[in-house]
């Protein structure tokens, strides 16, 4: 077994003896050990939630006094702690149902959004960059002065543009690979600190 695939099997292990429902919950909990995107008390947004790995770690980190809110096309088993919509990010009204719940602008916004993969890269990283500007519609309207928020990109031509699109938004914003994300995945994320509002 190649390296890599060995990682992989490690943290579909470690998710399962840990309760986490994708491997992808270990990617969140990095992330956010380097980069303080979630604290405790905060409000957060999961776009592109299912099956619920990051909503799990965001409700642990946000805590008691926090709120943590989940969007995905696809049905999310319940999550204590979170509520969850089965809705598209990319439609008009989701904005409003995201302020509809927390009742005031969140401190992060959370982006690990994949289509449909067709197996034509080109395509897939065109969708996959698309859903990143929508995620940024909805940010633009529910995401605190001064909040976070971090999104996956799948690396490509586009990335560089959609880079520079979220660093006008931000004090900072930092590109990352965790080492739960699988090597040979062209996947990575952008750590967004600081929103301008
Ligand atoms: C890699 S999964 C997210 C994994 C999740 N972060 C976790 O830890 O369990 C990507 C998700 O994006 C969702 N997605 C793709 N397009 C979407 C859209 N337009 N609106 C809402 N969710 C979407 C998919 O349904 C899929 O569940």
């Amino acid at each position: 077994m190649k390296l890599a695939e060995a990682r992989k099997d490690q943290y579909r292990k470690l998710a399962h003896e840990q309760g986490y429902r994708s491997r992808a919950a270990f990617k969140l909990k990095e992330l956010n050990h380097s980069y303080r995107i979630i604290g405790p008390g905060f409000y957060v947004l999961d776009l592109g939630c299912a099956p619920g790995g990051w909503t799990q770690i965001a409700v642990k980190l946000a805590g008691n006094q926090g709120k943590v809110m989940g969007v995905d096309l696809s049905y999310v088993e319940e999550i204590p702690g979170a509520y969850i919509i089965r809705e598209s990010i990319s439609d008009e009204h989701v904005a409003d149902d995201i302020l509809g719940y927390f009742r005031r602008k969140v401190n992060a916004v959370i982006c690990d959004l994949s289509p449909q993969v067709s197996g034509n890269w080109s395509v897939d990283h065109a969708q996959q960059v698309s859903l990143n500007y929508d995620c940024t519609k909805i940010m633009d309207k529910v995401l605190a002065r001064k909040g976070n928020a971090v999104f996956k990109i799948f690396d490509g031509e586009f990335s560089l543009e959609f880079k520079e699109y979220v660093k006008k938004k931000f004090v900072r914003v930092g590109i990352t690979k965790p080492k739960a994300s699988r090597q040979q995945s062209s996947e990575l994320y952008y750590v967004c600190l600081g929103f301008n509002g």
